[in-house]
């Protein structure tokens, strides 16, 4: 999930440890002021009475490690991003100091903070079936006689394979988050938690040298036949059970992953660890950051290159909420006619959209298919269609995408065109090239018309296609006119025809279509302007340019053609 999401949160919902009433005080206040609801959760009670599942949360935790892995158990089932105050007690999850709570808010609420997936694990067997971001720890029962064996033996199994039998205090299964914790004082190795999907089996003081340290892939099932009594407890016992001889544990990655928000206040996580558990391979190169933070800052003078990083970014948090409401038919209400569908969708990839926007760029305009224009004060207006294709995405076709260009003085000067299912990223600067990916991309050379496999828009009588299929090698009608510029750009089609477009359907795709060497005119040969009439739609010829004469003049005959058709019906 992309931080840039957060810009669009609804509501708070903050589970409180009891000595936190200062911090709960202070954030009651910035919400007020930000007009955002605040339900105060009480550890240990439920948060299902304030939950309501259409709306977007902030899980804010109020409290040390405790309060924070409490709000994993109950803000991750429900994909609830959290964001950790740590309230007064040394934490390592909550890490964000109080005095740094409004302004790691602001922060958030800008869409400047970050997302992270963390990997959970799910443990089931014997009266337990839960999820944890930590650990399980399996550990001998202390002896009623102190003198009496202290040992554990458990057998364990990968995927029904037979790892072996371990001896000593216990075990410890731990995310990579959890690597820092119970399994690193055993020896376990430090896990680098994001994009990370794996669990590791730590032997608790296992007595043998030859005992190492496991990894095993998320996917992989993990079982534990515990060969006599002994304690579970899963993240330092949010669920705990006994174990007796023979009973049988699984634990495997879970399918849901705890969402984690990170501030510029956090420490990243080799400050972290250099500063909370002495890590100590960096202590020479604390320069090493600020020097990159620099270069950042330097780049970020740059309007242009900027704006195309936060459509990139924006395009992202769009596209997820996109890929999420996929295929889900049922709230789709139509705007006109049958091709005009709008759904739900549309209206929150736009209000992602336009609100990193304005939170980045105040005085910027902002133009967009679904919602009002907000003129602005500068020389930099937006243009965005935040879902090209509705039509295909209200039938569960993955052909759609995102739409994002900036234009100087009413000219498009960068284009971001996102295809959320695929994760296909077209981006372009003006004389900067185009890329797909961060690769450059180019149109092909193709000469011949009969070779070159052609896209085609809404073709209201179907003769663009009856008429170019059999001159050419084909002809493809996508449903995405920001999408058919970007094939033509990335070399999987020669040739594009838009009948009718508004500005918003194509001025990324221009950008990027025109950076990757096309050819993009009117029917009549002129350069094309996408800007030209702002609620008009116009048609569009566009080529990888040696083939642009040939079909600018197949076109002509095309519409005598329709032309003919015409007369002849009337
Ligand atoms: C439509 C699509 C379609 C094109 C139409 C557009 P929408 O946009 O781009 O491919 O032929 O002209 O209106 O309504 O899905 O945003
Ligand atoms: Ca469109
Ligand atoms: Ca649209």
């Amino acid at each position: 999930m992309y931080g840039r999401r957060l810009a669009t949160i609804e509501e708070i919902i903050a589970l409180v440890s009891p000595d936190s009433e200062d911090e709960l005080s202070t954030l009651e206040t910035w919400a007020a002021d930000h007009e955002i609801p605040v339900h105060a959760v009480e550890v240990g009670d439920d948060i299902d009475d304030v939950y309501t599942p259409e709306r977007e949360y902030l899980g804010v935790t109020l409290g040390g490690d405790g309060t924070y892995l409490e709000g994993v158990r109950q803000f991750s089932p429900r994909q609830v991003p959290i964001l950790g105050i740590n309230a007064g007690t040394l934490a390592f999850l909550a890490s964000i100091s109080p005095d740094d709570l409004t302004d790691a808010l602001d922060e958030t609420v800008r869409g400047g903070a970050t997302v992270d997936r963390r990997q959970q694990l799910h443990v089931e067997g014997n009266g337990v079936d839960c999820t944890g971001i930590n650990d399980v720890m399996i550990e001998h029962e202390p002896p009623e006689n102190p003198v009496d064996r202290k040992i554990t033996e458990l057998e364990v199994f990968a995927d029904g394979e037979f790892v072996g039998e371990y001896e000593g205090s216990g075990l410890a299964v731990s995310t990579p988050t959890g690597s820092t914790g119970v399994s690193l004082s055993a020896g376990g190795p430090v896990h680098y938690p994001m994009n990370n999907s794996s669990l590791q089996i730590v032997p608790l003081h296992t007595h043998r040298m030859g005992t190492r340290p496991l990894i095993v892939d998320a996917d992989t099932t993990i079982e534990v036949v515990s060969e006599g009594s002994a304690n579970l407890l899963v993240d330092g016992g949010r669920a705990q059970t006994r174990l007796e001889e023979g009973d049988t544990i699984t634990i495997s990655g879970a399918d849901t992953s705890a969402l984690v928000v990170n501030t510029s206040y956090d420490d990243d996580f080799f400050t972290s660890i250099s500063e909370k558990l002495g890590w100590s391979v960096r202590e020479d190169r604390h320069d090493h950051g600020d020097t990159d933070r620099a270069v950042e800052t330097s780049e970020a003078e740059d309007v242009v290159r900027r704006a195309k990083q936060v459509a990139e970014d924006a395009s992202k948090a769009a596209g997820e909420a996109l890929r999420e409401l996929h295929g889900q038919t049922e709230s789709v209400e139509y705007k006109s006619d049958k091709s005009d569908i709008v759904t739900e969708a549309d209206y929150k990839a736009d209000n992602i959209i336009t609100t990193v926007i304005e939170n980045e760029f105040p005085t910027h305009g902002i133009r967009s298919e679904e919602s009002d224009e907000q003129v602005g004060t500068s020389e930099y207006t937006w243009l965005i269609d935040p879902l090209d294709g509705t039509g295909n995405f209200a039938h569960g076709n993955p052909n759609y995408s995102i739409s994002i260009a900036l234009l100087e003085d009413e000219e498009p000067v960068m284009g971001v065109v996102y295809a959320p299912e695929t994760d296909e990223m077209f981006t372009a600067i003006e004389g900067e090239g185009a890329t797909l990916d961060g690769l450059p991309i180019s149109t092909t050379d193709r000469t011949s018309l009969d070779e070159c496999m052609l896209l085609s828009g809404y073709d209201p009588n179907g003769t663009f296609l009856s008429h170019c299929y059999q001159e050419t090698r084909g002809v493809r009608s996508i449903g995405s006119a920001a999408l058919n510029l970007c094939f033509l750009a990335a070399g999987s089609a020669d040739a594009v025809w838009e009948f009718d477009t508004y500005p918003w359907d194509v001025a990324a795709g221009v950008v990027i279509a025109r950076e990757a060497g096309a050819t993009i005119t009117n029917a009549d040969g002129e350069q094309y302007d996408p800007i030209a009439a702002h609620e008009t739609r116009n048609e569009l010829v566009g080529s990888n340019g040696p083939v642009h004469e040939d079909l600018l003049s197949h076109l002509d005959d095309e519409q005598e053609l329709q032309a003919t058709q015409q007369t002849s019906a009337d």
